[in-house]
């Protein structure tokens, strides 16, 4: 294992340590990947919309897990909760009923669009995604599945053969087979895609890892036609752009189309739990009746994680986020095409809805030089996974005006910085170290 590259600052031993220690046992890759964006930092306290590093450093948190704080990090409320809940539950038994699953199942059909009423519990977005499309193959009796290029629902094997970027499939193919992807907004591709062997479209009613996506109005719409035309499922996977995001509690909302099976996962779990949900109408749940065990997960909504999602659920409702999204996003989008226009050698497209927001950078190698520059004006932003060209900025939905304008103003600097030609310190000027047992061990 070659750790020596993985240059580390001699001032700094938390870190130093954490780093080396992570590209020993984890992945050394990892850790140069992020230092070339600036962001081989090591997450120390974290407060809402903020998070410190280990030395002590504060960074506004426009990543968020890309998207899994939408109620703040540790929010005091919700760490309230699941410290009561800690007193008296644990993750429950999985075959049993529980009465934590049954009330936070209840909450989510409340707030679910239209007839979207029932729920089976996991413990993240991929296997959500799984569930949602084993249940379209399950009660159609059909194979295929229309997903879009650039798509992302996951790693797991319904969502990663849902993934509309090679990379990540091809070197595990063959994959689950009649899977098709059609561009994503291309509504005319969509129809001509889906037909009577068609088990379910899935879609990301914004892609978030695609690069902040927004499609053209009535896409929802048309795929909810094409879906109805033939007697297939739709699917809306919201676990990023879902829990007020978007300014809505799902984005599927801004269009008024109600999809067969929703999936939500990320900021349900408030920071604090590993829960995702996937939502149906009671019609798929047919299928489910004869076959009542045949999607089991130990931990999904496990009795502690669904106490910590009502709790969160009751804080997006109580302190008005979902508006707060809208009003914050609205803020943002404003000053970002405001910079646009002053910055039009770099920037060349701003886009998103609510806090679901993105910057295109007229180049790729942009993406993680802007990057580093905010990193170093107190600003954690990441360039998505599908589009580097696009910087995801997707604070936690607690910000006010005075966090998006300290964002604008840092990205205005880092702009400029970029285009002056600043960049990270040269590798030579920072030392290399490894603790001295690892040093041992690797010798
Ligand atoms: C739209 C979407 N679906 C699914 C997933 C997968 O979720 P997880 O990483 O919890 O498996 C993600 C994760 O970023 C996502 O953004």
């Amino acid at each position: 294992m070659l750790v020596s590259d993985l240059a580390i600052p001699a001032n700094a031993d938390e870190r130093a340590a954490a780093l080396v220690d992570f590209g020993t046992y984890l992945n050394p890759q990892k850790v140069r990947v992020m230092r070339t964006a600036g962001l081989d930092l090591v997450e120390g306290e974290r407060s809402g919309a903020w998070v410190w590093d280990v030395d002590g450093r504060r960074f506004l948190d426009c990543f968020t897990s890309a998207g899994s704080f939408n109620v703040g990090r540790r929010h005091p409320k919700v760490v309230a909760a699941a410290k009561e809940a800690l007193d008296h539950l644990d993750h429950g038994n999985f075959l049993l009923c529980s009465a934590q699953k049954a009330r936070l199942a209840e909450r989510l059909a409340e707030l679910s669009p239209g007839n979207l009423m029932c729920t089976t519990f996991g413990t993240g977005g991929g296997e959500a995604v799984d569930f949602a499309l084993k249940l379209a193959r399950g009660a159609t009796g059909r194979p295929r599945v229309v997903s879009t290029v650039n798509g992302y629902h996951g790693h797991t094997g319904f969502a990663l053969s849902a993934g509309g970027r090679d990379a990540f499939r091809e070197p595990f193919e063959p994959l689950i087979p009649e899977f098709v992807f059609v561009p994503f907004g291309d509504a005319d591709a969509l129809r001509d895609a889906v037909d009577e062997r068609t088990a379910a479209v899935i879609l990301e009613p914004i892609q978030g890892e695609g690069g902040i996506v927004v499609p053209p109005d009535g896409y929802l719409t048309a795929a909810r036609e094409a879906c109805d035309g033939v007697g297939a499922k739709l699917i809306f996977d919201e676990i990023q752009t879902g829990m007020g995001r978007t300014g809505r509690w799902f984005a599927s909302q801004h269009e008024g189309v109600v999809p067969d099976v929703m999936t939500v996962a990320k900021s349900l779990g408030g920071s604090l739990a590993a829960i995702s949900a996937t939502i149906y109408t009671e019609e798929m749940r047919e299928f489910l009746i004869p076959h009542p065990f045949i999607h089991l997960s130990t931990f999904g909504g496990s009795d502690l994680a669904c106490a910590i999602a009502l709790a969160t659920l009751e804080v997006i409702e109580e302190e008005g986020l979902v508006e707060n999204a809208a009003a914050m996003g609205d803020r943002l989008l404003a000053g970002l095409a405001e910079l646009a226009a002053r910055h039009p050698d770099m920037i060349g497209e701003t886009r998103g809805r609510g806090l679901m927001t993105g910057v295109k950078y007229r180049e790729d190698s942009h993406g993680p030089r802007m990057s580093y520059q905010l990193s170093q004006r107190g600003v954690l932003a990441i360039y998505s996974g599908n589009e580097p060209s696009v910087m995801r900025l997707m604070p936690s939905l607690i910000v006010g005006p005075d966090e998006i304008d300290l964002l604008l103003t840092a990205l205005d600097e880092s702009i400029n910085a970029v285009r002056a030609g600043d960049g990270p310190a040269d590798e030579e000027s920072t030392r290399v170290r490894r603790r001295p047992q690892r040093a041992a061990q690797e010798g």
